[in-house]
């Protein structure tokens, strides 16, 4: 089993970066393989609405999205890290989640279906819990079980060197990684009981207005 960090931070080793390496060794110690993916510090294209993935099962734009895409399905469970931004996520996590899973649902790829997500805040100060509130809904919408924590998962800091201190923060992590791990377990017992994945419905998509 696996579990892939994705580090939304500008910051290869900064805050963001501090909490996903709490969160892996404790999954480490759990016997689950982690794997870090930043996405780098390059601008990172928002979506365009072309609706190219539906045909191509990737992006229009041939960057860590389409890497991102080639791998997720060889990962079980998925954290998603970012830096507070103005009380919301950084520009370059959103343009990302938006494109990753705009291009998973069009093109029918099924990467991220019932498998466990967490989202991981970072700030100096204030906007964690809207920030938080913001990254879930991903998950909301994609049929991913969202795991939980004893607290929201934030740290707090404006260096990595803060956020070793925040030793409340740094829990929450290894709690986090401990839940998902315990989840990933349950479900992987239910795959050997051969338990059934759930009957799907046809979709029905009425835009509100008939
Ligand atoms: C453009 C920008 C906006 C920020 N907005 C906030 C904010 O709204 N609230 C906050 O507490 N910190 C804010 N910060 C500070 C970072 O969230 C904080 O230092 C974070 O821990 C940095 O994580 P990183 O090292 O992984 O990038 C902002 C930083 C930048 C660069």
């Amino acid at each position: 089993m696996k579990v892939i960090l994705v580090n939304g931070s500008p910051h290869e080793k900064g805050c963001t970066y501090t909490a996903l390496a709490e969160i892996a060794e404790t999954l480490n110690k759990e016997n689950i393989g982690t794997e870090f993916f930043w996405l780098g510090s390059k601008p990172l294209s928002g979506c365009i609405a072309c609706r190219t993935c539906a045909e191509k099962k990737r992006c229009v734009f041939d960057d860590r999205v389409n890497e991102f895409l080639a791998v997720a399905a060889d990962f079980d469970g998925f954290i998603f890290g970012t830096p507070v931004h103005f009380a919301g996520a950084s520009g370059a996590l959103t343009s990302f989640l938006d494109r990753v899973f705009y291009a998973d649902i069009c093109g029918g790829l099924k990467s991220f279906y019932l498998k466990p997500a967490a989202a991981v805040v970072s700030a100096r100060r204030a906007g964690t819990t809207a920030t938080y509130d913001q990254v879930n809904k991903y998950f909301g919408l994609m049929q991913m079980p969202i795991i939980s924590s004893q607290y929201w998962n934030m740290v707090h800091g404006a260096t990595p060197e803060d956020v070793q201190k925040d030793l409340e923060g740094l829990q929450t992590m290894r709690t986090l990684a401990r839940n998902l791990a315990f989840f990933l377990r349950c479900q992987e017992a239910g795959r050997q009981a051969k338990v059934p994945l759930p009957a799907e419905e046809t979709k029905i998509a009425t835009n509100f207005i008939r």
